[in-house]
């Protein structure tokens, strides 16, 4: 019969490492830049006067410190994420339309350096249940004095709109409305490649079409501007449970928006779900189970990229200050439709390499894929002139401390392309068609 004393240290880890893991992430953080966070540290204060964290843990955490130290992890996590983006700039657009060129040349540029800050507000926790839930929330807050790429960078990119909205209907009407589609393309002169500048690419860009769009489809089209990092990180309310009692699921998301799994992915019920679109018993990776037992796949859920991702441990391997932490790697295969956490396909599906996610987004035929389209089917990357993709660079892993199971360092990888589909209604997207165009990719590191 385990007793009283020898129970604590069971479940958890010693004060000293965990000392170390406090101090492992200060350290990280005074190496960059301090950045006010503004706002938020205020917001975040208030919401600390309404829980008294020793309290909430003391069912599972006899000690206090460490209830503290949990509680903290997923209010204001300590550590800073950082996101390099890399633009792909369209460089002989005028000799590709006019045939000249047969391949279309991509410039990256970048990165433009991003902190990403990450909160959970609302924080409260059901006792009886064994659960916490919260409200997540995503900020972007662009670096210029640490980026090599400027807002004011003149760039030359897939008009994302007329990309979008010419897939949609090609996919879903029929010839004649695609051709009267074309007609007010025309009319309203959308072009296929648009100058703009890097901060117009991310945040937004004025199209007639998706005024026009946005007039006629309001359920559909809730924005009046394209901005491919404004419809990432816009903010939605988003509400997570995560499992606290069960300490062999502990930290592991029970349902996201009340539901254990993501319907966007085709998720209706437990029984019938699949490794794509099963929520329950992943993680966002704030936290991972205390001694997560590392023979198992570490299924990651990330909201903006629709899916669950693989990642599996690859080796041990000493921090900085002296502690043992697992690396884990994401599956090569992840973005292959032979991956078993690959979504189920039946129509207008993808080649190797990509993930759809255009179901999480408007149903605009937005893609991740690695990188420079590292792994993806060959006859993709041969459209492109300037593809160089790094199995190295490119590549995906977590360095997590697994007794407490706090990660501590990351690097993932994932470039948002478009794909697109023509009707023979509409030729104004016909130059790229079936074409999947990459628009930038992200390095979120740690
Ligand atoms: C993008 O490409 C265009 C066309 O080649 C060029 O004029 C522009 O300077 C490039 N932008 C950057 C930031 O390099
Ligand atoms: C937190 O709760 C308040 C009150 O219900 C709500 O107004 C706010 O939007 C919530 N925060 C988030 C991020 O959803
Ligand atoms: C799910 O499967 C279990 C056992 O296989 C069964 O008892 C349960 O009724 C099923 N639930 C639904 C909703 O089909
Ligand atoms: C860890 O998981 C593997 C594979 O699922 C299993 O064979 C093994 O028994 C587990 N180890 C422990 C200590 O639970
Ligand atoms: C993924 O698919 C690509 C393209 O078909 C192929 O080259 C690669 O070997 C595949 N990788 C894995 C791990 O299955």
């Amino acid at each position: 019969m385990v007793v009283g004393p020898k129970k604590v240290i069971q479940q958890v880890p010693s004060r000293i490492s965990l000392m170390k893991i406090q101090n492992f992430t200060a350290h990280k953080r005074q190496s960059f830049v301090t950045v006010v966070y503004g706002t938020l540290f205020i917001i975040a204060g208030i919401i600390s006067f309404a829980i008294n964290p020793a309290e909430i843990y003391t069912n599972w955490f006899v000690d206090i410190k460490e209830g503290k130290f949990v509680y903290k992890m997923w209010k204001e996590p300590t550590y800073e994420i950082f996101s390099d983006i890399y633009i792909f700039n369209y460089t002989n657009v005028p000799e590709f339309l006019s045939g000249k060129d047969k391949q279309l040349r991509v410039d990256e540029i970048g990165p433009y350096k991003f902190q990403e800050i990450r909160t959970n507000e609302n924080i409260s926790i059901d006792k009886d249940r064994g659960v916490m839930t919260m409200n997540p929330v995503i900020k972007l807050k662009f670096l210029p004095d640490k980026s090599v790429g400027q807002y004011s960078d003149p760039i030359i990119a897939p008009n994302i709109a007329l990309v979008a909205i010419s897939t949609l209907l090609a996919d879903q009407m029929g010839y004649f409305a695609n051709a009267a589609a074309y007609y007010s393309i025309t009319a309203l002169g959308s072009k296929l490649f648009l100058n703009m500048n890097a901060g117009e690419f991310f945040w937004g860009y004025n199209d007639p079409l998706v005024k026009v769009a946005s007039t006629l489809l309001p359920g559909w089209i809730d924005f009046g501007k394209v901005g491919i990092l404004d419809r990432f990180y816009a903010q939605r309310r988003d509400k997570v449970e995560v499992e606290l009692g069960n300490r062999n699921k502990r930290y592991s998301i029970n349902t996201w928006n009340d539901s254990p799994g993501l319907p966007e992915q085709g998720y209706t019920t437990l029984n019938e779900s699949i490794l794509c679109n099963r929520l329950k018993g992943t993680y966002e990776g704030l936290m991972i189970t205390p001694r997560y037992n590392v023979s198992n796949p570490l299924p990651i859920f990330r909201k903006q990229a629709c899916r669950v991702y693989p990642f599996r441990f690859l080796e041990e391997r000493m921090s900085d200050m002296g502690f043992p932490i697992s690396r884990f790697k994401m599956d090569e295969s992840a973005f292959n439709k032979s991956s078993p956490f690959a979504c189920t396909c039946t129509k207008n599906c993808l080649p190797d390499g990509f993930v759809d996610i255009g179901s999480c987004y408007y149903g605009f035929p937005i893609a991740l894929s690695k990188p420079h389209f590292l792994d993806a089917d060959p006859e993709q990357q041969k459209m492109f002139v300037g593809m160089h993709p790094d199995p190295e660079a490119h590549a995906s892993h977590v360095d997590i401390e697994t007794s407490i199971g706090v990660p501590l360092s990351l690097r993932t990888n994932m470039q948002v392309n478009i794909a697109v589909r023509a009707s023979g209604g509409n030729p104004s997207i016909r130059p790229v068609k079936d074409k999947v165009l990459p628009l930038m990719w992200l390095s979120l590191k740690k």
